[in-house]
């Protein structure tokens, strides 16, 4: 059954959430689901804005065709080649053989080798800037290279002064019949997920983010279109501002996040005495983690919340605790920057897990360390607990600061 809503007069959500799927990319999981929203203008022209996934495929197809009404399909805008909102490409075009299809040159090579269909002689392309008309609607197009991938592109309805934004601005997390942000509470329901996704899935690429929110800042924007999660309608300052600090590396809180790796509990004693030991020291809203059971996923989105990262872990094979180990490199590998650091080993005949994370830590551009290693042989001693205080004392001190 059809299941659409309008967000103008004659602009249709025609997007469909997945509940089913467990990972997404096949890496993180989504036990609040996904939604992969798709937009379809109703003007002289018709013109859908992006597909599905392939998962959702049935639902997308059955909502497009019923607000098409008996319509054809003129065109279908390509704002972001990645298989959860392109895998549909081709179903559409078989059901719409006139159609054509919009796009930049990156797009038309990445269908290109995504279908075997003839997309040549049905392609047009588009430059920044370019304008297309489909009645009463303006459309012009807005390259965002590596938002999340090199092809992404915005398209902004001049008329409505709505930024249909590709994957920015997205989360993970179903949408459960309220679409619009002013419909929930996406501080409390929605704001880790939009952190997880961003910071996961676009984390890395900042640089050009900050490139596409200053090309947003000269239009006028009323309402921003994601392909996930909630459209944007008021307080569209929210939003910007949690992307203009994620994107530049830029702690949303002065907290403190302890992430510990225990192999028989000693390690994690001695971060709880240490959080303690902040608490005492008026720390508030302190978060700690188990990296051997907390997806590495959600670690990444506290890193780049918090301001201070405590990592506690044991030596193992001659090296660091391995999912302390993974942790780190995945989070080098997402960029991450400017943030601060105190390290805890753990090691009963040959402690060097401290030194390997400091060298890792040391690669993530503008890191700063808090006193020494802080090194137990076995388990935390009653003569190491002064030190102990004194490491708590002086990143109490930072965050407080
Ligand atoms: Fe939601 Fe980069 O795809």
């Amino acid at each position: 059954m059809y299941n659409t809503r309008n967000i103008t007069k004659d602009i249709y959500w025609v997007g469909a959430s997945d509940r089913r799927l467990e990972l997404f990319e096949n890496i993180m999981p989504i036990t609040k689901g996904v939604s992969y929203n798709s937009y379809l203008i109703m003007d002289d022209k018709t013109v859908l804005l992006d597909t599905a996934d392939a998962s959702v495929s049935r639902q997308f197809i059955e909502n497009v065709q019923h607000v098409l009404g008996g319509r054809s399909l003129d065109y279908l805008i390509v704002n972001h080649m990645e298989p959860d909102h392109c895998a549909v490409i081709e179903d559409i075009v078989l059901r719409h053989p006139n159609l054509k299809l919009i796009g930049n040159a990156k797009t038309l090579q990445m269908i290109k080798q995504f279908f075997d269909f003839d997309v040549e002689s049905r392609f047009v392309t588009v430059k920044e800037g370019e304008t297309f008309s489909t009645g009463h609607h303006t459309l012009t197009f807005v390259m965002a290279p590596m938002v999340h991938w090199p092809e992404a592109m915005f398209t902004y309805d001049v008329e409505e002064k709505i930024l249909f934004s590709a994957d920015a601005f997205g989360t993970f997390g179903a949408l459960n019949g309220n679409i619009f942000n002013d419909e929930v509470d996406f501080e409390k329901d929605w704001l880790s997920e939009a952190r997880r996704y961003y910071t996961n899935i676009v984390g890395k690429y900042g640089a050009p983010v900050q490139a596409a929110l200053k090309k947003a800042a000269t239009i006028d924007i009323q309402m921003i279109c994601p392909l996930h999660g909630p459209i944007w309608r008021n307080n569209l300052g929210y939003i910007l501002d949690k992307y203009n600090k994620w994107s530049t590396y830029t702690p949303e809180d002065d907290a403190v996040m302890v992430v510990y790796g225990s192999m028989y509990g000693n390690t994690e004693a001695t971060a709880n005495v240490l959080m303690t030991k902040l608490a005492e020291e008026g720390v508030k809203n302190i978060v700690a983690y188990s990296v051997s059971n907390t997806h590495v996923s959600h670690l990444i989105a506290e890193a780049f919340r918090c301001s201070h990262i405590v990592l506690a872990a044991p030596t193992y094979n001659n090296g660091i605790f391995t999912p302390m180990e993974n942790f780190l490199l995945d989070l080098k590998a997402h960029g991450l920057q400017n943030r601060t650091y105190a390290i805890i080993e753990n090691g009963t005949w040959a402690p060097v897990s401290g030194c390997q994370m400091m060298n890792i830590v040391q690669e993530m551009k503008d890191s700063k360390i808090i006193g020494s290693t802080f090194t137990l042989k076995s388990s935390l001693k009653e003569c190491q607990v002064e030190q102990l205080n004194c490491l708590a004392k002086e990143i109490a001190k930072q965050v407080n600061n």
